[in-house]
This record gives structure tokens, sequence and C-alpha cells, in this order.
């Protein structure tokens, strides 16, 4: 197949044409949400679209990997319509494409990954791969009033469903790993545990909003790693913590009214006060005075009040990203495109897909392609 296709698009503007304030569309598919987003340059959003499925993954508790890519392949070219539409503006008129290439679900990444190729080659648009982690740390920078000053080096936690992971990020060099977890991310436990209670999928928001009617200090969970040194995390014991608690007290049938919130409540006091102590120790021992907190649970309410009071406390700054910027959308994709873009990185229609890729070896401020950097 590959042999009859030219591996760059007909009429692939030159790098010196791509202004700043170009305008790209951004498509991002790497779990349960179909989105796209225009944007000029890498701040002004003039649309986002975001179609979730969670009424297709509810009765399982979980994202179902083959219904997740049937229904991304179902609204893709819907989702993509309706953002230029939102946008006011017709396929021609933009100036580059941006996917999320990976990490990610793989059936899930290939369909808004082709279409992008696609839709960039049927009319002779620059395109590029994003790395999704990359998109949810740019959302930090481009998003919002207090991410405008927002400039590396800062210290990064990706918190969210697939990943939990403390990054240094600096503006010469690839992020690197400052500490990660061993287990479950924090959005993966705040999924199982949320199951565990009987909650809706996706967990997150079910429990954070049961949470508020709980007591936070009803149950004393683990915090975990607390006693450890490092910067790692790990989730699933506190997961487990929660199920033998339950299981102690007769099972979820057999809890009294309100019991089910002090669970919430308690579960996620622990969750946060264990991001934030992490959080704490790396500001510290990297004497850095900015972190910026991304990916799905950073849209928690009470993390975000624990880690900008500890930033009161010690003196750095915790900057969010607008909740909408937290969990998965395709403004972060389309704002980090565009500065590769800008920056005259350019991908061929040879792009894969990657399930796994680690942050340090995406393309950032430097335009090396992950392939070129793992040989
Ligand atoms: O970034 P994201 O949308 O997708 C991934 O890249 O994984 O993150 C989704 C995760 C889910 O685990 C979800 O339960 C969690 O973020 N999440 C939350 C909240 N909103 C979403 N966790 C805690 N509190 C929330 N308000
Ligand atoms: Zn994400």
């Amino acid at each position: 197949m590959t042999a009859h296709v030219s591996h760059s698009s007909p009429q692939t503007r030159r790098s010196q044409e791509f202004p700043p304030s170009a305008l790209v569309l951004g498509i991002e598919s790497s779990c349960d949400e179909m989105a796209a987003a225009v944007l000029r340059g890498d701040r002004e959003i003039l649309s986002s679209v975001v179609h979730g499925q969670a009424e297709v993954h509810a009765p399982y508790g979980g994202v179902v990997p083959e219904l997740a890519s049937r229904d991304h392949a179902r609204v893709v070219s819907e989702v993509v319509a309706t953002a230029l539409e939102q946008a006011g503006l017709g396929a021609e008129e933009l100036d580059g494409v941006a996917m999320t290439a990976g990490p990610g679900l793989v059936g899930s990444l290939l369909v808004g990954l082709s279409f992008g190729k696609a839709f960039a080659y049927s009319q002779g648009l620059p395109f590029v791969g994003v790395h999704h982690l990359v998109g949810h740390l740019v959302a930090a920078e481009v998003g919002g009033e207090s991410g405008k000053n927002l400039e590396p080096p800062y210290v990064g936690l990706v918190v969210s469903g697939g990943h939990t992971a403390l990054y240094r990020v600096s503006a010469e060099d690839r992020p690197s790993v400052l500490g990660e977890t061993r287990d479950d991310a924090a959005g993966e436990a705040f999924d199982k545990v949320a199951k565990l209670l009987g909650l809706e999928y996706p967990g997150g928001p079910a429990i954070s909003k049961l949470a508020q009617q709980g007591d936070p200090k009803a149950i004393d969970f683990p915090r975990p790693m607390s006693r450890r040194p490092g910067l790692d995390f790990s989730y699933s014991g506190l997961k487990t913590a929660v199920s033998v608690e339950l299981a102690r007290r007769g099972g979820l049938d057999s809890l009294r009214p309100g019991d089910r919130a002090d669970f919430a409540a308690s579960f996620e006091a622990a969750v946060v006060e264990s991001l934030v102590a992490r959080s704490v120790r790396a500001m510290r021992l990297e004497d850095s005075r900015r972190i910026a907190i991304v990916g799905g649970v950073a849209a928690n309410r009470r993390l975000r009040e624990e880690m900008t009071a500890a930033g009161e406390r010690e003196g750095f700054e915790a900057v969010f990203p607008p909740m909408d910027l937290c969990t998965d959308n395709a403004v972060m994709i389309a704002a980090a495109g565009s500065r590769l873009l800008a920056r005259g990185v350019r991908d061929e229609l040879s792009l894969e897909a990657f399930s796994r890729v680690p942050l340090g070896d995406a393309p950032w401020r430097d335009p090396v392609r992950p392939d070129e950097t793992s040989r």
C-alpha cells in the first residue's frame, strides 16, 4: 500500500510560510473522548468540541477499547465538521493540522490520527503528531489567567486516568521524570474506587461530587508512600484499603446513609494529600517556584484548593488549566501542534500511533521525532 503513496503531501506548505498566528485544527482521540478544536496561534481558541462516551462505557465501569474506537469512527467527521463550523472556517482556510499520536489506546488513536492525516493530505496541509502529555502540559501554559506567564522552567504534575508523574520541564531539554506511579494512576484509583462504591463511570467527578457531603476525616485511609523517600507514587494499596474497609463493614449494601459519602471524602483526601506531599517535596528538591498540575484529576476541586494552599505556605505558585482544559480536549493538542508547526516540525503520512512513549522522547521544544531519538 504505502509504496503507491508519496509520504509527503503534494503541496505541503514550507515551514517559513507558517506564521505564529496560523489557524490549526487539533484532533484528540487517545481514550474515550473524540475532540476537535481550532486555534489561531497557540492560544486563541476559535472552537472546541468534545464528544464523550460515558454512556457507552458506563455499563462496564471502565473504558472498553473496542467500543471506544468504534464510537470514534462513527463521530470523527461530524466532530471535526462542527469544530470548523463553530470557528466559522472552511477546511481550505486552515494552515495546519495536529493529531494526538500517543500514548493511548492504539485503536482509538488510529481513528483521529488517520482522519487527520487524510484531511491534511486532501487539503495539502502540513501536519504533526502530538504527545498526549505534552498536550496536557501545554494546556497549563496557554489556558487561563495564571497560565499566561507560565514558561519553563517549572515542575509539571501530570495526573490523569493513565498517568501520574512529576516532571522537570525546561526550555532547553526534554522533560525529565522526577517521579511516577509504581502501579495505578491517581485517576485510575478514582475510577476503581468509584466502582467499589457503586458510582457511575467516570469515577473522578462522581467521587468528588459525593465527597462534598462526606467527612474527609471519617476513615483514616493510608497516605500512599508517605514514609518512603523519593518522588514516586502508588495508589493500588489505597484502593485495596478501601475495598478491605468496605468488606469489614459487610459490603456496600450494609452501609448506613452517609457512609458512602464518608468513604468518598476520606479516599479523596488521602489521594489529594499524597499528591500535594509529593509535589511539595519535588518543589523543595528542585528549588522551583512554579508547578503546573494537569490532566483529568487536576479538575478535582479539593486538589486545586490544597495545592494552592500548600503553595502559599511553601512559596510556590500552583498553576492549573481551566477546568475544561484539564480533562481530554483538542485545544491542548492544537496548541502544542501549533508550536511544533511554527518551529518547522512536520510529520509524514508514515506517522504511526504509539501506545507508549516516554514524555522525554516526545517532540517538545526541539523538533526531533520520537522514532529518531529511540534509535
Ligand atoms: O486526562 P483525562 O481526561 O484522560 C486521560 O488522559 O487519562 O483524565 C481522566 C481521568 C479519569 O480517571 C477521571 O476519573 C479523572 O481524570 N477525573 C477526576 C475528576 N475529573 C476527571 N478525578 C478526580 N476529580 C475530578 N473532578
Ligand atoms: Zn489525558
